[in-house]
């Protein structure tokens, strides 16, 4: 997923995952330096997504995702 992430789009690009699953994409995304947008009906994914951006360790080069969860 980071080949794809890397090789598909540009640091600072949006990445979209209307289907986001645990959030494996969005974690590529973040430690790529890309912003992300992800969408999911379940409620357990959106917390596996959560759970797993909230694992993304700050270092020199990658940053802390910050984010807006919505509900709709
Ligand atoms: C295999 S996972 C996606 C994996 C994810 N793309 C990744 O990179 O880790 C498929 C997800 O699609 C979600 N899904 C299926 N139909 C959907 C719909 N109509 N709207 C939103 N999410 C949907 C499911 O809840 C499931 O979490």
């Amino acid at each position: 997923m980071d080949l794809i992430v890397r090789t598909s789009s540009n640091s600072k690009s949006i990445v979209l995952d209307c289907f986001c699953g645990s959030g494996t994409t969005l974690k590529s995304a973040q430690i790529n330096g890309r912003n992300w947008i992800g969408i999911d009906q379940s409620e357990h994914a959106i917390k596996a997504t959560i759970e797993k951006l909230e694992g993304v360790q700050n270092d020199l080069f990658v940053d802390k995702p910050e984010y807006e969860f919505i509900e709709i």
